[in-house]
């Protein structure tokens, strides 16, 4: 039984494969292949065109078509669960069609269903049928996928339009251009997902070519890794920009993806902020004279109706293309009933938590956190890189957090994850012996005990740690070429409280605070942030133009710089970016050379590096501190020598 949730449901041949169903949907038609056949559609959110033309494509294909006009009057009012309702409503039809306001719900009413389901829509996740239609529209104005360039715009983060879509786009190798609206840009899973397992980079595109058009936003290019690969950089140099501009400058847009502001699924505040728009404008420039424009709908006001009259506004064939997509679609998975799945994402490393123990997904819209009676639990562990960061991703959501604790199901001992236990790690992973935990109260409640650490050395005293504090400062004003445009930016959390410490040291000297923020990676959703966060009237952290300094308290590897910069990046191209390190380990495997150094102090791998602030940890004075792991797996055995012994005494 296919259920199609994700648009990695579907390989690209079963996509052209639905495509080739449509070019032929009048044939469908006098066929009546879904006679007999019920439908039921499930909508729990608003929707016109795509339950309208599901329903209609059922009835094209012979089929008839069931439905709660109104979820809220059915027995969801009373309490039922989606797991339920799946279950139920599964004895009634032959597939259903589900919307959904929450993340992941679709998935789990699958899990629950007996006949195929099909994602409608499930919070800001996915949208799979509407990128069956818009790649269907795209390669029916402009031929071949592959090699065209697509601007997204708008509102990325919460659009789940725009997640299947860009995530296709990838697969058959097209360009993707981000221009999101400040505060709404690409959340971090989908470009982890972009990277990952479809070979994706990112990098920079000086966006002149379209600030004609579209206002307040910078633009970011994704691009298979080959041939283009950006180097990394802390330093928006005269190269690097020349290089970047001749690559947005060879760009041709082949294709204006335009989203609505998703107002319902934002909290209050942050849907008041400016929004790109779309339209005389557009149509006047020249280089955008073959440039289509395609809408999801429904539109509000971010694309004007004097594009209706262009033939490069394509929007409403898009939605018309809705009928014979969809009946392929449906009779592509009536077809394949009786076949077992063999398209799915690719997961490498997967880890099904079957613990009692384990950490939970951090995403508050997610199915798992709504209803989790209807759920598993299912977050699923991989590596970030070949050595490297450990990632836990939501089975349902797809949101994805870094681990921060791990713990020995064996030796009930628990340990904050670090890249030098990673071989460890893989050994307890293969073994089911691994749990994983979000706090260390959650740890202890479930009897597990810290892991011993080797002896410490102090490498910085409280006075060190001020005066190198005090330096750096002092060299970053020195080479700040504008104090008004002078941002701050800490690495959650130790980076941040240092980022904070700097600032306050600016403003002795200056008598005068600069712009403060923090990032926080793979965290649950808000990449970025001011600190202080309380003035709601400032608006979200924008980078554009900005002179930023990134702070963090140890590099080592080089990959936490990385994907911080990749976040500052994303919310507007800085005028500068420098890097600020209390200590500097050496070992690079990301070449990144920080420009400001607390201390250098080489160390090896399996040693630890901590930096602790009286502000994060009470009672403590400052101090950096180094020490090694015992090892856990030699401490492991360690610990089952010494059972054994006691037994035989
Ligand atoms: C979209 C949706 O529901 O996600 N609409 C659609 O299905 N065509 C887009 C939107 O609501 O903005």
């Amino acid at each position: 039984m296919r259920n199609l949730i994700s648009i990695a449901d579907l390989t690209n041949d079963e996509i052209e494969e639905i495509f080739s169903l449509a070019d032929g949907a009048d044939k469908l038609r006098t066929d009546r292949s879904a006679s007999g056949q019920i439908m039921a559609t499930l909508f729990y959110e608003p929707s016109t065109r795509t339950r309208l033309s599901f329903e209609s494509a059922m009835q094209r294909l012979g089929g008839s078509v069931i439905s709660c006009s109104d979820m809220k009057a059915s027995s969801t009012a009373k309490g039922e669960t989606i797991a339920d309702t799946a279950k139920v409503v599964s004895s009634y039809a032959d597939v259903l069609v589900v919307r959904h306001n929450w993340d992941g719900a679709v998935q789990a009413m699958a899990e629950h269903a007996e006949v195929p389901v099909i994602n409608a829509g499930d919070g800001s996740h996915e949208h799979p049928t509407q990128t069956l239609c818009d790649l269907y529209t795209l390669r029916r104005e402009k031929g071949d996928l592959k090699g065209l360039t697509v601007v997204v715009c708008g509102d990325l983060k919460n659009g789940r339009t725009i997640h299947s879509l860009v995530y296709a786009l990838a697969r058959f190798g097209a360009n993707v251009v981000t221009l999101a609206a400040t505060g709404m840009e690409l959340p971090q899973y989908v470009i982890d997902r972009l990277e990952r397992e479809y070979d994706y980079a990112m990098g920079p595109v000086a966006s002149d070519d379209l600030s004609a058009v579209v206002t307040e936003t910078d633009a970011l290019y994704l691009t298979p890794k080959q041939p283009h690969q950006l180097a990394l950089f802390t330093q928006v140099d005269k190269v690097i920009q020349a290089r970047l501009n001749t690559m947005a400058s060879g760009l041709r847009y082949d294709a204006f993806y335009m989203t609505r502001k998703q107002k319902e699924r934002m909290k209050d505040g942050s849907a008041a902020n400016s929004y790109p728009t779309i339209g005389p404008d557009f149509l006047n420039e020249k280089r955008f004279q073959n440039t289509v424009v395609m809408h999801p709908l429904p539109r509000v006001d971010e694309l004007s109706p004097e594009v209706d009259k262009d033939w490069r506004g394509i929007y409403f064939k898009q939605a018309a293309y809705g009928v014979p997509v969809r009946m392929a679609l449906l009779k592509f998975l009536f077809d394949q009933r009786s076949v077992t799945p063999s398209a799915s994402s690719k997961e490498t490393g997967a880890y099904r938590d079957s613990l009692s123990s384990g950490s939970k997904c951090r995403n508050l819209n997610c199915v798992t956190l709504k209803e989790s009676v209807s759920t598993q639990r299912r977050m699923e562990l991989y590596f970030a890189d070949e050595i490297g960061v450990l990632i836990s991703r939501c089975g349902y959501c797809d949101h994805r957090f870094k681990v921060e604790l791990i713990g020995h199901v064996k030796s009930k001992r628990y340990c904050a994850y670090d890249i030098a236990f990673a071989e460890t790690v893989r050994a307890w992973m293969r073994h089911g012996e691994l749990a994983v935990f979000d706090s260390i109260k959650e740890a202890e409640e479930l009897g597990y005990e810290p892991y011993k650490t080797g002896p410490q050395r102090v490498l910085m005293e409280e006075a060190e740690i001020s005066a190198a504090l005090a330096d750096v400062s002092e060299q970053i004003l020195r080479d700040c070429q504008d104090m008004d445009r002078l941002t701050i930016v800490g690495v959650r959390s130790v980076g941040s409280r240092l980022a904070q410490r700097i600032a306050g040291e600016i403003e002795t000297r200056l008598k005068r605070k600069p712009e403060l923020g923090e990032i926080e990676i793979y965290g649950s959703g808000n990449e970025l942030k001011r600190i202080p966060p309380a003035d709601p009237d400032a608006g979200p952290l924008n980078l554009k133009d900005r002179e930023v300094i990134l702070v963090d308290d140890v590099i080592f590897t080089g990959r936490t710089v990385k994907s911080a910069l990749s976040i500052i990046f994303r919310s507007g191209r800085p005028k500068s970016v420098r890097l600020a390190v209390l200590i500097d380990r050496g070992h690079r495997e990301i070449p990144v050379k920080p420009n400001y150094v607390g201390k250098n102090i080489p160390s090896s791998e399996n040693e630890r590096v901590r930096v602790r602030l009286h502000e994060l940890e009470q009672g403590e004075q400052d101090q950096a501190v180094i020490y090694s792991i015992v090892n856990p797996i030699d401490d492991v055995e360690t610990l089952a020598r010494n059972e054994e012994r006691a037994a035989l005494s």
